[in-house]
């Protein structure tokens, strides 16, 4: 895999060197590039943003260095899977979840073109579609000052599914969000007492089918505690209502 960042703050992606993605690619799993947007700028003062046609609070980024950075580093391979797929990290984009991390994971090559002020020309994007495949992705339903930190975010998730990457491949199953679509049971370590809490008795019974029911309830309680709408309610046939996942 492919992974480049389009940004005025190239040094937001420092850390890439240092963690995950970092270790991938000392592995040969991934190469990544971070790339000044203003380098396709032509002016003294490097323009990357100018005021909103129709009027309205703060600044536009104007077209011009994204179109000419899309024609320098957007790949057209042969095939679906060697074709650039650009993200645009925006509050108003499709919300970043494991399932689109997974979908993410199979791609050759991510472009991340990181907006900051109130966004980028909407024609950058309309073009964008017709030289790549384009996602248009939110990290939540919060603003950030620019796509920046969700990049790095998109980033964590998507590297640490790469085949050959993590050390515990059934880690990756078992936690949260993966295919149950429950959140991760608590899980303990050493010592087995600590400041007047102890570890539950049954993960320390050796009975593995005890401990697997128990792990899976735990989950099932969490999820409806804290995440209800990752459950669809069922019930069962003496009435008690039981909880599901989707
Ligand atoms: N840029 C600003 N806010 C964002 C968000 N919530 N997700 C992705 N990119 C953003």
């Amino acid at each position: 895999m492919r992974l480049d960042y389009l940004t005025i703050f190239p040094g937001f992606f420092a850390p890439l060197e240092l963690s995950l993605p970092g270790k991938a690619a000392d592995k040969g799993l991934l190469a990544f590039g971070v790339h000044d947007l203003r380098t396709w700028t032509h002016d003294r003062h490097r323009t990357v943003d100018d005021t909103p046609y129709g009027g309205g609070a703060g600044m536009v980024m104007r077209p011009e260095p994204w179109g000419e950075a899309f024609d320098e580093l957007v790949r057209a391979g042969s095939t679906g899977a060697e074709r650039t797929t650009i993200v645009f990290t925006t509050p108003s984009g499709e919300p970043f979840d494991q399932r689109l991390a997974e979908e993410l994971a199979t791609r050759e090559h991510l472009l991340f073109a990181c907006g900051r002020y109130e966004g980028i020309d909407q024609r950058v994007i309309d073009h964008a579609r017709g030289v790549a495949e384009v996602r248009e992705v939110s990290l939540g339903d919060y603003v950030l000052n620019g796509g920046e930190v969700a990049a790095l975010a998109i980033t964590e998730a998507v590297v640490r599914l790469l085949p050959g990457f993590m050390g515990n491949a059934a880690s990756l199953v078992e936690e949260s969000h993966a295919a149950g679509g429950l959140l991760e049971y608590p899980v303990y370590t050493k010592p087995p007492q600590w400041r007047g809490h102890e570890v539950p008795a049954v993960l320390r019974s050796g009975d593995h089918g005890r401990i697997a029911a128990w792990r899976h309830d735990q989950a099932v309680r969490r999820t409806a505690e804290r995440r209800p709408d990752l459950l669809t309610p069922s019930v069962l046939d003496d009435g008690t209502p039981i909880v599901r996942a989707t």
